[in-house]
């Protein structure tokens, strides 16, 4: 583990997805089926050369991405890299030390997804990682977030960027913080019947240009 990663906490394997086993699959099922369908839409819209998953964890959702575009995965976690690295070798998985700062020139992809992960960031650090979004995103391109969007939803530290936290923010907020992007679908994000909630946030796809 770096000393970063020391200092403050790393996500392991069990807060990517807080469900095991047949659940697990289910809902990987389901999320895979949502990505590809949008990933298809933007194809009808725009080519699709390359695409950057950030906070990809270890690629559960990168790999759908890859059926279509040359992909990038962002993660700060070196573990998650370590272990999608040889999983999926057709996928460049990139450690960062933070989602705010990625090594990447301006422009360079056409399709950027977020999965569950602006949801785990501080107001403060959103906005840095939206603006970084926006200058990696191409003009057209097209970026699908899926957040929790329940704004009763908070947990844990919402101040302190190196703790973790969960912070529903609405479709409103999130049409406001990717502006001048353009927010052209929504959809529910659909998981295993068997979860305690019924709202775990929204599909929310953006265009640029
Ligand atoms: C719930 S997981 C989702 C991973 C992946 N997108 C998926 O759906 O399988 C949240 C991801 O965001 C990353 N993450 C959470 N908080 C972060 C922060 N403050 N800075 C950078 N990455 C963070 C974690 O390392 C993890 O990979």
């Amino acid at each position: 583990m770096t000393e970063t990663a020391q200092l403050r906490k790393a996500w392991q394997m069990a807060d990517v997805v807080d469900v095991r086993d047949s659940a697990f699959a289910v809902r990987t099922y389901l999320e895979q089926t949502e990505v590809r369908r949008y990933l298809e839409r933007a194809a009808r819209e725009i080519p699709l050369a390359s695409a950057a998953d950030i906070g990809a964890g270890y690629g559960r959702l990168s790999q759908v991405l890859a059926e279509r575009a040359a992909v990038t995965g962002f993660e700060r976690e070196p573990h998650f890299v370590a272990e999608a690295t040889p999983l999926l070798p057709h996928i460049r998985f990139v450690n960062v030390p933070a989602l705010t700062s990625l090594p990447v020139a301006d422009a360079a992809f056409d399709f950027v997804l977020t999965f569950t992960v602006l949801q785990h960031l501080t107001n403060a650090v959103v906005r840095e990682v939206v603006e970084e979004i926006q200058r990696i995103a191409r003009s057209p391109a097209f970026v699908l977030l899926c957040e929790e969007t329940d704004t009763e939803h908070l947990w844990g530290d919402l101040e302190d960027p190196s703790g973790m936290c969960t912070i529903g923010r609405s479709v409103a907020e999130y049409e406001r913080l990717l502006a001048p992007f353009r927010l052209v679908e929504t959809s529910p994000r659909r998981i295993e019947p068997t979860y305690p909630r019924p709202d775990v946030g929204t599909y929310m796809l953006f265009r640029a240009g």
